[in-house]
């Protein structure tokens, strides 16, 4: 078998948890007996330098005919100036929609050696391991109209709307509920249905997916977004796979993150069309860019999300996955999760013991 990754570094981290993502990729697929070739390219600021713009044609194209795009991050102080619509994050938002990407999976799983990284108790965050579908091409960050304009008397009128039709809930519905069969067979609805009648639309829609779909082995339950808000911090673990709106996903997603500890822990896949991409949650973190600093653990766990959702190789991804507990369980630490006793590392030094572990 032999499996075409799009590589896409990007800025700042970008390129050096990228390196350790694909030097990962070839070591599971030597022991895994498939083949992985890599075709890189210039996105974001790095395209903006060489380009003039933060997305090409050639590299959306080499995106297309993918089986798979592996994304760093993209941005930084050097772009902060240019205007909106050719920032260096124009080119996530074109390739999300050119790939056709609705749905975003945010596993957020605590490994236990790291329950004292997070803010919350070890009692309330050991254990957490759900994920986050987060629908994310409609809703308030698209519906129209939106803009501002200007009132008679001098004020001005803000607007963005919230729409969403029955396809679009149906199919990220199915996304949640085929998520679920792979995990603990449950499923919560998050959405604001007794004020928001888009989100009643929602509910209804969702119900429906789950009664006529045929997912009677998924529990289903819906949840007031004000509500989840408040569980999530309370009692994570009662939770297994989420799913909701583009922005109460934003928002949920970022509170999940923060019960792991370290955005460097985080790892995301945005699914939907012919072509999944895979990227760490976190950005360019310009502050330690080049220092071998960053955390390549988001990076690690991507590329095992890569492997189950779009290669079909489960096992290699329990495998990364496995490697990565073995390694945070001998104490080694990046700097953003280190903690009394750890051994402090690098990068590259977490890369390549994790890829020892792998075998
Ligand atoms: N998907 C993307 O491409 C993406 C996402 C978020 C932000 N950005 C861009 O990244 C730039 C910086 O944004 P920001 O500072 O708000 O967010 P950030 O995620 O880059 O950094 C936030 C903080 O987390 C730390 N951090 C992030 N990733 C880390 C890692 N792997 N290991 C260790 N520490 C890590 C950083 O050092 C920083 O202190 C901006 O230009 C922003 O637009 C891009």
């Amino acid at each position: 078998m032999n499996f075409k990754i799009a590589v896409f570094p990007g800025d700042g981290i970008g390129p050096e948890v990228v390196r350790e993502g694909t030097e990962l990729l070839s070591r599971v697929a030597k022991l895994y007996d498939f083949n992985v070739e890599y075709e890189q390219g210039l996105v974001g600021g790095a395209s903006i330098d060489a380009h003039g713009k933060p997305l090409t044609d050639s590299i959306l194209k080499l995106a297309k005919q993918s089986d798979a795009v592996l994304l760093g991050a993209m941005g930084g102080p050097k772009w902060d100036s240019l205007d909106y619509s050719i920032r260096p994050e124009r080119a996530l938002l074109a390739l999300r929609q050119e790939l056709g990407l609705f749905a975003n999976l945010r596993p957020v799983k605590l490994f236990s050696a790291l329950a004292s990284a997070s803010t919350l108790k070890r009692e309330v965050v050991e254990g957490t391991d759900l994920l986050v579908v987060r629908e994310l091409t409609g809703g308030i960050y698209f519906g129209q109209p939106k803009g501002v304009t200007k009132l008679p008397d001098g004020t001005e009128r803000g607007v963005n709307t919230e729409v969403y039709t029955t396809p679009e809930i149906e199919r990220i519905a199915k996304v949640g509920f085929d998520a679920a069969r792979r995990r603990r067979n449950k499923v919560t609805s998050v959405d604001k249905a007794n004020v928001l009648e888009a989100t009643e639309l929602w509910r209804k829609v969702v119900t429906r997916v789950h009664k006529d779909g045929g997912y009677g082995d998924v529990a289903l339950d819906h949840m007031l977004v004000d509500n989840c808000a408040m569980q999530l911090i309370r009692d994570p673990k009662q939770f297994d796979v989420m799913i909701t709106t583009n922005m109460f996903g934003d928002i949920l997603s970022d509170e999940a993150a923060m019960l792991t500890g370290s955005i460097g822990m985080l790892p995301s896949a945005s699914l939907g069309g012919k072509v999944g991409m895979y990227e760490p949650v976190h950005g360019t973190a310009p502050d330690i860019a080049g220092k071998d600093m960053a955390n390549p653990l988001a990076t690690v766990l991507t590329v095992a999300l890569m492997l189950r959702h779009s290669l079909d190789q489960g096992k290699a991804a329990d495998r990364i996955e496995k490697a990565v507990e073995d390694v945070l369980n001998e104490g080694y630490r990046t700097a953003d999760i280190k903690d009394r006793g750890c051994k402090l590392i690098g990068c590259k030094e977490m890369g390549k013991r994790v890829r020892e572990k792998i075998g």
